[in-house]
């Protein structure tokens, strides 16, 4: 059974609210048009960037075709890739609203860091190297979750959990969580993988996640598994992230190209952990968090 053992946190503890809604600085309207709580249509929601600046700014060029207007981050933008400050200053450069990640919770607490596979370790550790003070204050300032559009955004698990793997939580927990759930939905990350749960008239069923629109369901609950910006473990080397279409409510799920060689060689030229270098050519390796 994958997962680390630690205890799974019950739905108890509130969240931030994000208010108002934070756009992408360039697409901003005009606040004097007074059109700006009704121009959102598109939001997207990316995760685990894992400071690769190469998926990242594919990601990015791909909102753009996308049509997205808003844009929330899910947390992990460290860890494992070898441009961490690069990565963070681009997501606050845009004002991008995110949440605290494991790999930014372990940064910030030595005691968070013993959870980590040694691999992982030395790819931390060598990350509070690379970034700036300005960096680590910002990492500093992000909360376990947010609230907006009434839903729920976390890295790891509702409410508030950075640690907690979708994959080690029982179903009935799961359907429990959902059925408690004051917001319509959670958009989660953490395992890199991807996953669509609905709860309707008590009944918990799962979908595929597909590059076409899927409706969200209108009265029920909803989790969504957003993968992976900058290390795939999907079986699809492509950087994923979810657009949802606010006026359709329906989801979808964007693949993108990244130069993955390019990360691979910078990871091996920085002296990074090879294997996490191996890990974006989808290359064999033992499974590490
Ligand atoms: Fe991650």
């Amino acid at each position: 059974m994958r997962g680390t053992g630690r205890p799974i946190p019950r739905l108890q503890t509130p969240v931030i609210s994000l208010q108002p809604p934070v756009f992408i600085a360039e697409k901003n309207f005009p606040p004097e048009k007074g059109v700006l709580f009704f121009s959102i249509m598109r939001l997207a929601i990316l995760s685990d960037i894992h400071a690769n600046l190469e998926a990242l700014v594919e990601v990015l060029a791909d909102l753009e075709r996308a049509g997205a207007d808003e844009v929330i981050c899910l947390g992990d933008h460290v860890g494992y890739g070898p441009d961490p400050e690069a990565v963070v200053e681009e997501i606050r450069r845009r004002g991008l609203p995110s949440v605290l990640g494991n790999h930014e919770l372990a940064l910030l607490d030595p005691a968070e860091l013993e959870w980590f596979n040694p691999l992982a370790q030395v790819s931390l550790l060598r990350t509070a190297a690379m970034i700036s003070a300005e960096t680590l204050a910002y990492l500093k300032s992000l909360q376990p979750s947010l609230e907006a559009h009434g839903s729920l955004f976390v890295h790891g698990f509702p409410p508030d959990s950075a640690t907690t793997y979708l994959f080690e939580v029982p179903e009935d927990l799961l359907i429990e969580t959902l059925a408690q759930l004051p917001q319509r939905g959670c958009f989660i990350g953490h395992t890199h993988e991807l996953a669509f749960a609905t709860l309707e008239h008590g009944r918990l069923a799962w979908q595929e996640l597909e590059p076409q629109p899927i409706p969200l369901p209108g009265r029920g609950r909803f989790l969504v598994n957003v993968g992976s910006v900058g290390q795939p473990r999907d079986g699809d080397p492509r950087a994923k992230y979810i657009l949802w279409d606010q006026r359709a409510d329906t989801i979808e799920l964007r693949r993108v190209p990244f130069d993955a060689a390019r990360t691979a060689a910078r990871i091996r030229a920085l002296g990074l952990p090879e294997a996490h270098a191996r890990r974006l050519e989808f290359q064999p390796l033992r499974r590490d968090a």
